[in-house]
């Protein structure tokens, strides 16, 4: 399978942080927000990964990131001239994906929770053997994202992006799994009203097709939002606390690399190293005395 991360955007509601920074380069407490994405696809045991940002933000994810054999995985880079929808990386990423199955992750979409791993194998499982796993999740806000309605049988029958009157408070994350066909799928959807290929026409042809599965997170999963100052704060937040008081750190992709076997503890070693003066650094470091 490969991973997309969608990090394009010019992140208004964030500016004046934004105006020279893409946002998933802004910090959540003490890494880039891109990081948590990353990790999430790293811990579906994908390593073969696309970024697609803007023509001027995407030489810093290179910077940062590089090919990514740093942490033994491989990452590309493309370009999206103009955001056009979410659904448009899959015409963007058509010959990156070839004839794999997909999962696309939002570059400013954090996760976190127990299990989660496991989650994500198994939608990944799903994705291989045909068709699409997507997740709701409860939220207080469901006017803003795709929304899920469900009969009393708890079967999904619709899927509404952004509706006025939402059917259901389940809110569907950024973070989709499909096979191959969500390539031919993205390139017949119609745009929508606000001129977007938008990812919920594209699960609402697997809903048609009857290929659709919605997997419900539950409330021990934190899914965080990042769209404000005040998200981004409170992430931020939430990061600094867990870490504290866990002592594990969240969406640390060296330590996920090396825990999957994508690196060895040299090469873990060797990152630390060079971070060894931040608390991030010190982290790395401390793992190979486990
Ligand atoms: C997009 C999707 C929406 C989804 C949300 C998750 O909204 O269109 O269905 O619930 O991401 O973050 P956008 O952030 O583009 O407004």
């Amino acid at each position: 399978m490969k991973g997309i991360i969608l990090a394009g955007g010019k992140g208004t509601r964030l500016y004046p942080n934004t105006i020279v920074v893409s946002k998933q380069l802004l910090p959540i407490y003490d890494k880039p927000l891109i990081y948590y994405p990353l990790s999430v696809l790293l811990l579906a045991n994908i390593r073969d990964i696309l970024i697609i940002s803007t023509p001027e933000d995407t030489p810093n994810y290179q910077r940062l990131l590089g090919d990514g054999s740093r942490i033994g995985i491989h990452i590309e880079y493309a370009i999206q001239d103009c955001p056009k929808g979410l659904a448009d990386a899959f015409i963007i990423g058509a010959n990156f994906i070839g004839n794999d199955s997909v999962c696309l992750v939002l570059g400013d979409n954090v996760f976190y929770g127990q299990h989660f791993s496991g989650i994500l194998q198994q939608a990944r499982k799903q994705a291989e053997i045909g068709g699409a796993s997507i997740f709701g999740y409860p939220v207080k806000n469901p006017r803003e994202f795709g929304v899920v309605e469900f009969d009393s049988n708890n079967k999904v029958l619709s899927i509404e992006e952004k509706p006025e009157n939402p059917k259901s408070n389940y809110a569907v994350p950024g973070l989709y799994f499909y096979d191959n066909d969500v390539v031919e799928i993205a390139k017949n959807v119609k745009p929508s009203a606000r001129g977007e290929i938008e990812i919920t026409s594209v699960n609402n042809v697997y809903l048609k097709n009857s290929k659709l599965d919605v997997v419900l997170m539950g409330r021990g999963m934190a899914w965080l939002d990042t769209g404000s100052p005040k998200g981004m704060h409170k992430a931020g937040s939430f990061v600094k606390t867990v870490q504290e008081m866990q002592g594990f750190y969240i969406s640390c992709i060296e330590e996920i690399a090396w825990r999957r076997g994508f690196i060895s503890t040299e090469q873990l070693h060797e990152i630390g190293e060079n971070l060894k003066m931040t608390d991030y650094g010190k982290y790395i470091l401390s793992l190979r005395e486990e």
